[in-house]
């Protein structure tokens, strides 16, 4: 890397260090209607969760992200299902704080390592994590997580990458956040279970305030 990709990297992490505090649990969260977005933010955020993560996966999702950014200022604002540079560049321009993609391309690791937007790429194998790595990535996401080979894959890859922290998703609930969470290279945990679409469909936000109290407990208790 050259020095100013260095720089770049070193405030990336910072940036990331302050956010990833916040967690540890990171609600996944896929809006199909606008109009749900800042209600659900405050469900989250009532339950004790304000690290967001909204997927890229409708068309509703930019503008969904923008309200949440407006309307709740307590909830923090990742943009994931990055899979471009351009989506990259969507994240930046809704004033997104972070972004997440569930696996990288060089293109779009190249494009991240140039942006001052702290990004967590993801990865599902050892060859992924050293092209991460490689660019200055060290905090990764590890999708699918259970799928992938679960808690003995990160342990695994904790011999040859000590440097490494993941944020696994994909097969994550509040039955084994926890165990994932006890990992030393583990930072936070992302999933789906606190916010689902049936859910958010049906306006149930009282209920989703309890899912995330319930993830907070899961991990804390
Ligand atoms: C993700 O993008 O991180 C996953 O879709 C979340 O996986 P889950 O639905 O199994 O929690």
């Amino acid at each position: 890397m050259t020095q100013d990709l260095s720089a770049l990297a070193a405030s990336r992490d910072r940036k990331l260090a302050s956010l990833l505090a916040v967690g540890p649990v990171v609600p996944v969260i896929t809006l199909e209607r606008v109009e749900d977005a800042a209600p659900l933010a405050r469900a989250l955020v009532a339950g004790g969760l304000r690290l967001l993560e909204i997927t890229l996966r409708t068309p509703a999702a930019a503008d969904a992200a923008a309200a949440i950014i407006r309307e709740v200022p307590e909830a923090i604002v990742g943009i994931g299902t990055v899979l471009t540079p351009k989506d990259l560049e969507r994240a930046q321009a809704l004033g997104a704080r972070y972004a997440l993609s569930p696996g990288a391309t060089p293109e779009l690791l190249d494009a991240a390592s140039r942006s001052e937007m702290p990004f967590i790429p993801g990865i599902a194998t050892a060859s992924e994590l050293m092209a991460a790595l490689a660019r200055g990535f060290q905090t990764v996401k590890f999708f699918p997580a259970v799928a992938a080979g679960g808690i003995p894959a990160l342990k695994a890859l904790a011999g040859p990458f000590p440097q490494a922290r993941f944020c696994p998703t994909g097969g994550i609930d509040e039955k084994n956040a926890k165990d994932w969470l006890a990992l030393p290279n583990v930072v936070a945990v992302g999933g789906s279970w606190v916010c689902q679409t049936s859910d958010i469909r049906a306006q149930a936000w009282d209920e989703i305030t309890a899912k995330a109290q319930k993830a907070v407990t899961s991990v804390t208790a």
